[in-house]
C-alpha cells in the first residue's frame, strides 16, 4: 500500500443510495483505499442512507461483503477494515420526504461541529436529485460547508438537464455542486494533461499543421450487466458520449490553461465544446453510426444479443456509436475526431490515437519500404501507457530498410504502485473542495446541446441501430466512416 499521505480535513460523507450498486462497488472500495493510505482523520465519518430499514451493523456487513468482492485479498488489511468500519453509520430515510422520520436519525449521526465538511453524495436515480436536495434543505441538515455530488446522467437531454441543475442550484451554490465524471479521475486521463503540458515536445505539433486525425475509442466486452432498464432508455450516445467522450475530447483539444485552477481548465474546455460542430440533419447519416449487438462470442465464449438480454423486448437503443466530429477553431480546423464506443466488442480497451501527418518528402527511395506517419497512442485502460511509433533503420548491411517501431511507456512497469481507481481521487477532491475535475454547469449544458442535435437527427430520420455480432468491432458502417476518408480504426495491437 502507498505511503501515508497528507490527510484531508475532517468530513462527514453521506451517501444517498448507500446500499446501491455504485455505492458498494465503487464508492466504499474507493474510500477504503483512502483509509488504507491514511488520508482520513480520526473523526471523519461515512454514513449510508437508503429507504431500507436496517441497523448500522447490517450496513457494515454489506460493506464487508462489498470489500471482499471488489478488493483483491492481498490488499484487504484487517486492521484497516476495522478502522474503516468504525467510521460507518447508517440512517434509513425516505430522502425525497423532508418530513420523513429518518432525517432526525441522520441528523443525529452528523457531527454538528461548525465548519466540518459535509458531503451529500447522490448515488441515486437522477430523477430524485431535485427532491433530495430540497429535503436536505427543508429537513435542516444543510450547512455552509455542505457539498453535493451528482452522478451522471444529469438529465436525458438539454432541457431535462437544465431542470435538474435548476432544482439542485436552488439549494446549493454552483461552487458546491460536484458533477462527477469518473473518467476525469482516471490516472491516464490526468496524465493526458501532463503529457501535453509537462513536455515541450508535443504541444508545437498538437494542431492541424501536424495532426492528420484523432481517434478516441472506448471498447467494452461487457453487455448491459443487469442495467437494462437504465441503459435501454439511455443508449451509448447518452451513456458514454455525452459525458466521458466529450470530456476526453475537451482535454485532448483544449488550449493550455494558465494554471490548473478549476476555472482556468473549465474555461478552456468550454471553448472546445462551443467549437464542436453540430452534426446537422443532412450530415447525420454520413457522420454517425449506431449499432446494436446480436448474439456472438467473446474470447471463444458465446454471449447473448442485446435483445435477449432485455428478455426479448424489442428495442432501438444503440449499444455502439461511432461519430466523425470536428472542432471548428484555428487549431483543429479540418482535423477529424473519430469517436467510437461499444459494448460487447472483441477486447476491452480505451485509447486516444493521435495520427500525425506523413513526412512532406521521402528521401529514402522505394526499396527502403514505406515511411509510415508517426502515431501517438495514449492507452487509458487497461495497461495504461503511452506509445509513440517512430521510423527506424532496420539494423544490418544491404541498404537502408525502414520500419516503424514503438517507444513504449508502460505505467505498470515504470511505476510499481497500484494504480488508484478514479473515484479515489475524485472523492477526496470533493472533501478538499477542489472542483477542477468536475463538470461545471455550462459544460453539461453545451455537451447536451451537441448530443441533442445528433439524437434529434436519429429520431427524425428514424435511423435505427445496425446489428453487429457480439465480439466484432461493430457494423461495417463504422469502418466505412473512416474508410471514406482513406483511414482506418486502430484496432488491436499494431
Ligand atoms: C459508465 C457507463 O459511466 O462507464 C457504463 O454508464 C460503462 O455503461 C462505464 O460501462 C465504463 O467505465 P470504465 O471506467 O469501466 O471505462
Amino acid at each position: 500500500m502507498g505511503e501515508r499521505m497528507q490527510q484531508v480535513q475532517p468530513f462527514d460523507f453521506v451517501v444517498f443510495g448507500g446500499t446501491g450498486d455504485l455505492a458498494l462497488r465503487k464508492l466504499m472500495p474507493a474510500l477504503y483505499y483512502r483509509e488504507a493510505d491514511g488520508q482520513m482523520t480520526e473523526d471523519s465519518r461515512i454514513i449510508g442512507v437508503s429507504r431500507t430499514e436496517q441497523s448500522a451493523d447490517q450496513f457494515r456487513q454489506q460493506i464487508i461483503e462489498a470489500l471482499e468482492r471488489y478488493i483483491p485479498a492481498a490488499e484487504r488489511q484487517p486492521a484497516v477494515i476495522d478502522r474503516f468500519l468504525r467510521r460507518i453509520d447508517y440512517a434509513a430515510v425516505d430522502a425525497t420526504q423532508p418530513a420523513s422520520e429518518g432525517w432526525a436519525a441522520l441528523n443525529a449521526c452528523l457531527d454538528q461541529t461548525p465548519g466540518k465538511v459535509r458531503v451529500f453524495y447522490l448515488a441515486t436515480s437522477p430523477a430524485l436529485f431535485g427532491a433530495i436536495c430540497r429535503s436536505i434543505r427543508d429537513a435542516g441538515v444543510l450547512t455552509d460547508t455542505s457539498r453535493v455530488v451528482l452522478e451522471k446522467p444529469i438529465g436525458h437531454d438539454r432541457a431535462s438537464a437544465k431542470a435538474v441543475n435548476d432544482e439542485v442550484g436552488a439549494v446549493f451554490p454552483e461552487e458546491r455542486i460536484f458533477r462527477i465524471d469518473h473518467y476525469l479521475g482516471k490516472e491516464s486521463v490526468q496524465n493526458l494533461m501532463v503529457l501535453r503540458f509537462g513536455n515541450a515536445l508535443f504541444e508545437p505539433l498538437w494542431n492541424s499543421g501536424w495532426v492528420d486525425h484523432v481517434q478516441i475509442t472506448v471498447a467494452e466486452t461487457v453487455g448491459v450487466e443487469g442495467r437494462g432498464d437504465y441503459y435501454d432508455r439511455a443508449g451509448a450516445l447518452r451513456d458514454m458520449v455525452q459525458n466521458h467522450f466529450v470530456q476526453l475530447l475537451c482535454l485532448m483539444a483544449m488550449e493550455p490553461p494558465g494554471s490548473l485552477n478549476e476555472d482556468q481548465i473549465r474555461n478552456e474546455k468550454i471553448k472546445v465544446l462551443r467549437a464542436l460542430r453540430p452534426i446537422e440533419l443532412a450530415e447525420i447519416k454520413r457522420n454517425t453510426v449506431r449499432g446494436q449487438y446480436t448474439a456472438g462470442a467473446i474470447n471463444g465464449k458465446p454471449v447473448p444479443g442485446y435483445i435477449q438480454e432485455l428478455n426479448g423486448r424489442r428495442s432501438n437503443t444503440e449499444t455502439l456509436v461511432a461519430i466523425r466530429a470536428e472542432v471548428d477553431n484555428w487549431r483543429w480546423g479540418g482535423v477529424p475526431f473519430y469517436l467510437r464506443t461499444g459494448k460487447r466488442m472483441p477486447t476491452r480497451g480505451s485509447e486516444i490515437v493521435i495520427q500525425f501527418k506523413s513526412i512532406p518528402h521521402n528521401v529514402f527511395g522505394r526499396d527502403a519500404g514505406e515511411v509510415l506517419a508517426n502515431r501517438l497512442i495514449i492507452r487509458l485502460q487497461p495497461d495504461e501507457g503511452v506509445k509513440l511509433s517512430i521510423m527506424t533503420k532496420v539494423p544490418g548491411p544491404g541498404g537502408l530498410r525502414l520500419r516503424s517501431v514503438p517507444l513504449n511507456l508502460s505505467y505498470a512497469e515504470t511505476f510499481k504502485d497500484r494504480s488508484p481507481d478514479a473515484y479515489e481521487r475524485l472523492l477526496m477532491d470533493v472533501v478538499r473542495g477542489n472542483p477542477s475535475l468536475f463538470m461545471r454547469r455550462d459544460e453539461v449544458d453545451a455537451a447536451w446541446s451537441w448530443i441533442d442535435t445528433i439524437q434529434t437527427g436519429w429520431d427524425q430520420l428514424d435511423m435505427r441501430p445496425e446489428p453487429y455480432a457480439a465480439g466484432s468491432w461493430g457494423p461495417i458502417s463504422s469502418a466505412l466512416l473512416l474508410a471514406r476518408d482513406g483511414r482506418r480504426w486502430h484496432d488491436g495491437d499494431e
